[in-house]
């Protein structure tokens, strides 16, 4: 098991593709902290895999002190971190819904400052050839509309990896994911024939399609590899569509 002695740390490790990473280093003999507000899915996963290797703490990372607490807990138990994943965030949408001042800023404290303080938190206790991998977004890079608060927040938290990547340079590895559409229900609700096929792989993506790409990044064979973003959404952004192609007409709004 190549993850056997190592600690993976997971932020929204309870539910979708945080408890996907989790469970893939699990599988692959790590042990677990987890931060979620999630106290029933972050219960579940500590009933799965046994309290010894999953430390699990019910808590908001929009909050300082629930990251400090969490933090404490992660070095009385472990001592060491060698695989930090910055999943979680949310959205509280945009302008055009009138997000205010306030919610835009939880955002960011959930999706930019919550990967910085924990990334500080853990700087001492990072062993050698640790990983930081932190889970942006493709909407970093292009938008809908009324999505500020998301974007914003995904922007961030890209630059943050590769200022991350510089000064923490020899101690720790710092990458980012970009994912696509990722279906975290398993069942394909609500998602059209249509929804599949406009992705040049012809399919949305899963969990364990973020997942795979974060072990990567931890592993031997991603150490080469930092300050990056990899994107991994099967194509989609890399589709350029001019009206009258691909099955699509723009019809301007009135
Ligand atoms: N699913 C997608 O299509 C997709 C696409 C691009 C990027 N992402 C990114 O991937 C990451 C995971 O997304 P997901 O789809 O698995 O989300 P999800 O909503 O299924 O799960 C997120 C988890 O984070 C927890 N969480 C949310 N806010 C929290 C907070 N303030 N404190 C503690 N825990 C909190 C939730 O309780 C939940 O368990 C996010 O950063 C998301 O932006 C997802």
């Amino acid at each position: 098991m190549r993850f056997s002695n190592k600690v993976g740390v997971v932020t929204g490790g309870a539910n979708g593709i945080g408890r996907c990473i989790a469970e893939e280093f699990l599988i692959e003999g790590a042990s677990v902290a987890v931060i979620d507000m999630d106290e029933d899915a972050g219960g579940r996963l500590v009933e799965d895999y046994g309290q010894e290797r999953v430390l699990f703490l019910a808590a908001d990372i929009a909050v300082e002190r629930s990251l400090n607490l969490f933090a404490d807990k992660v070095i009385k138990r472990y001592g060491q971190v060698d695989f930090l994943i910055n999943n979680a965030c949310i959205s509280r949408k945009g302008i055009l819904s009138r997000c205010s001042y306030e919610d835009f800023n939880y955002v960011l404290r959930v999706g930019v400052s919550a990967p910085y303080q924990l990334s500080r938190l853990f700087m001492d206790i990072f062993t050698e050839n640790a990983a930081i991998v932190n889970i942006s977004s493709t909407r970093a890079a292009m938008s809908q509309a009324d999505t500020e608060s998301y974007s914003a927040a995904k922007g961030g938290i890209t630059a943050l990896t590769h200022a991350l990547s510089i000064s923490l340079a020899g101690k720790v590895r710092v990458n980012s994911i970009s994912p696509g559409w990722i279906d975290t229900t398993g069942m394909d609700e609500g998602i059209s024939k249509s929804d599949f096929l406009q992705h040049p792989v012809k399919r949305i993506g899963n969990p364990l399609d973020i997942a795979g790409m974060v072990k990567f990044l931890c592993s031997k064979e991603g150490s080469f590899i930092n300050g990056e973003n990899i994107t991994v959404d099967g194509g989609m952004s890399k589709l350029m569509i001019y009206h009258g192609e691909q099955g699509w007409n723009y019809t301007p709004e009135e």
